[in-house]
């Protein structure tokens, strides 16, 4: 088993290089954002819970994410290789994480740290598109659909994330500031975070990730 994380504030291009690393790469992206939106369209119990947190850009607690990442690893097969996306996000996460991983006879090989300024986060939050039915990401100007609001993998009509509102981008870039960042350190400390630039094209970011995991 081998796990690796990307970390970063939101609009950070986690999830948009995720993808480009999983077609190149065979690492499961495994993204608790994601997987907490399909529980909220699925009414479960765990997307009633999580709902008023996402909409508010609060985090669900620490139990409730960890269940369901503990749930995903058990369904995957023990040599599985983990690319996870905005998780963990709190030092308690990344203990249960390194707990989990344990039980493996695995641990974190890498932590890449997307950096990217505050101004550029906006900015790219606040002209995120998503597609409804595949999830596929957009930016109005800089990776627009050739078709305004269809999808260009599949048909599907494009939407804005209810939390890419003015008022929640700030406190999610709060909460990121105040609950996430620590974990920088945290992974600095153990050796195995990557410092990342970016702030540039997606296929950059990519390349630089995968020079690195070359040497993992
Ligand atoms: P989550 O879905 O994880 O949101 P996030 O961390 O805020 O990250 P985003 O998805 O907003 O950004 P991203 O870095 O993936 O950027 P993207 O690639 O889309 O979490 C949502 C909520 O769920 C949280 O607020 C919380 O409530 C809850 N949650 C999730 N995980 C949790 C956890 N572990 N613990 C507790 N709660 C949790 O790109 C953004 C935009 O930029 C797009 O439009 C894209 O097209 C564009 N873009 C990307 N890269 C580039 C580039 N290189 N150049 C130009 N444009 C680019």
């Amino acid at each position: 088993m081998k796990a690796i994380i990307l970390l970063g504030a939101p609009g950070a291009g986690k999830g948009t290089v995720a993808a480009l690393l999983k077609a190149s790469t065979d690492y499961l992206h495994v993204s608790t954002g994601d997987m907490l939106r399909e529980a909220v369209k699925a009414r479960s119990p765990v997307g009633l819970q999580a709902k008023s947190y996402m909409e508010k850009g609060e985090l669900v607690p620490d139990a409730v994410i960890l269940g369901i990442v503990r749930e995903r690893m058990e369904r995957e097969p023990k040599t599985a290789k983990y690319m996870f996306d905005g998780f963990p996000r709190t030092l308690e996460q990344a203990a249960g994480l390194g707990a989990l991983l344990a039980q493996f006879g695995a641990k974190v090989d890498g932590v890449f740290l997307l950096d990217v300024p505050r101004d550029v986060l906006v900015d790219r939050l606040s002209g995120r598109r998503v597609c409804r039915q595949c999830g596929a990401v957009y930016h109005v100007r800089n990776i627009p659909t050739k078709v305004e609001g269809v999808c260009d993998l599949c048909g599907g009509a494009t939407y804005q994330r209810p939390d890419d509102s003015e008022a929640t981008v700030v406190n999610r870039l709060e909460v990121y500031r105040r609950q996430t960042e620590g974990l920088i350190a945290w992974y600095r400390e153990r050796g195995v975070l990557f410092e990342i630039e970016a702030a540039g094209a997606k296929e950059d970011t990519s390349d630089r990730i995968l020079r690195v995991l070359a040497g993992l």
